[in-house]
């Protein structure tokens, strides 16, 4: 049976190429980047190029890439890093409804610290209210810190236009963004954004999990959350992860095409899944923005249980998600489709599809068929509800 892989926003496969480098990398370039002699320096120089290539992607400058163990740790770093920095009486910071857990579990941390947090709606399609963001924004506001493409709904926020809301109003609030599911997948320039800071992650993009960089513009203060031996400039302690690192340079390399010929091709196969979708499925749901990232479609379907759809699938080799990986395990599952305001009959039948370039358009239509006997067989043991 064919394996087709349809989560790729929660992780990738590793690129056979990114296992070779990082092998290798373990194998030969083995020296501590701190080292002073040639080993070392050899390391420091492998890793030097990785930090300059994802500069040139996010058009900053290579001191102002910090190498994290992922985008859990690189927005933790970034929220609890300006924080604790500036430790005022009267301190704000916002976020948007529609958050991952790894900044929205930080607001909720703070929150019950005496900081006063302010948590945005979003439309029906998850575009923040930016009326409510230029609103929020006060003299006391510190941090803004908003997910760039919502890894459950693809939805791409309109970046320059959060960014000059938030400059307007107070230059000295930092704008953070959380890039993880955008990196090298859309294009991003972190000036035009008028961005401080910004979180990606390897795994997302073929490249390894445990290892991802934050981009922090120059001149902005952060406290250290790991302190130690000083690397990444004193802001991150610890002897850096080299394979990883070497292994997300070469993800990155691997993805010189993505924003031309990827995207779009992506984009074509998303539409075709969408119109076959709706061709032998009633009662659905597409969630999010049309025009939000190709790689993700956010499905709902009544009288379905997604999660029993998604075991349905595993079955025939088919791997879909309910939603976001990180939340699974947690009690607040549907937050993102609450605040998109996703009607009850709708909700508890959601699945996440996220595309790679692995998958051909076979592969969409066999994963169609299967949905749709699936969704078919499992609306008959439902029983019809009264009054409907
Ligand atoms: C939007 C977003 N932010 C952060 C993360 C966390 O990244 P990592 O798994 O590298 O810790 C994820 C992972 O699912 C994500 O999708």
């Amino acid at each position: 049976m064919k394996e087709i892989y349809l989560d790729n926003a929660a992780t990738t496969r590793v690129a056979p190429q990114v296992a070779q480098k990082m092998l290798d990398t373990l194998v030969n370039n083995y020296g501590n980047p701190s080292s002073l002699h040639r080993l070392g320096i050899r390391a420091e120089q492998a890793i030097k190029e990785v930090r300059q290539l994802i500069a040139d992607n996010l058009c900053c400058q290579s001191q102002e890439i910090y190498f994290t163990s992922g985008g859990t740790e690189g927005n933790n770093m970034i929220i609890q890093g300006v924080v604790e920095n500036k430790k005022r009486n009267r301190m704000r910071i916002i976020t948007s409804a529609i958050e991952h857990p790894s900044v929205l579990d930080v607001f909720t941390f703070y929150q019950n610290h005496q900081i006063e947090v302010i948590v945005l709606g979003v439309d029906t399609q998850g575009h923040i209210d930016q009326d409510q963001l230029k609103a929020a924004i006060n003299e006391d506001t510190i941090l803004v810190s908003i997910i760039g493409v919502n890894n459950e709904l693809g939805t791409i926020q309109d970046l320059p236009a959060i960014g000059k809301i938030i400059k307007t109003v107070n230059p000295k609030c930092v704008f953070h963004v959380d890039f993880v599911q955008g990196f090298m997948k859309i294009p991003i320039n972190v000036q035009t954004c008028l961005l401080d800071a910004l979180t990606l992650s390897g795994h997302k993009i073929f490249g390894p999990k445990g290892v991802g960089a934050v981009y922090i513009k120059k001149g902005t203060d952060i406290k250290p959350l790991i302190r130690g031996g000083g690397q990444e400039s004193n802001l991150r302690s610890g002897t850096e992860n080299v394979p990883g690192i070497i292994g997300l340079g070469e993800a990155i390399r691997l993805r010189k095409d993505a924003f031309g010929d990827e995207f779009e091709a992506i984009r074509i196969l998303r539409t075709a899944f969408i119109n076959e979708v709706a061709a032998k499925i009633d009662g659905i749901k597409i969630n999010g923005d049309p025009n939000g990232s190709p790689y993700v479609l956010n499905l709902s379907f009544n009288r379905v249980r997604g999660e029993v759809l998604l075991h349905s699938l595993e079955s025939k080799g088919i791997f879909v998600s309910t939603g976001s990986a990180c939340s699974s395990h947690k009690k607040e599952k549907q937050y993102v489709l609450k605040a998109i305001g996703l009607a009850e009959e709708y909700k508890e039948g959601t699945i996440r599809i996220s595309f790679s370039q692995e998958i051909t358009k076979d592969d969409v239509e066999t994963a169609v068929e299967a949905i749709a006997q699936a969704v078919n067989s499992l609306r008959l043991l439902v029983k019809p509800r009264k009054n409907r």
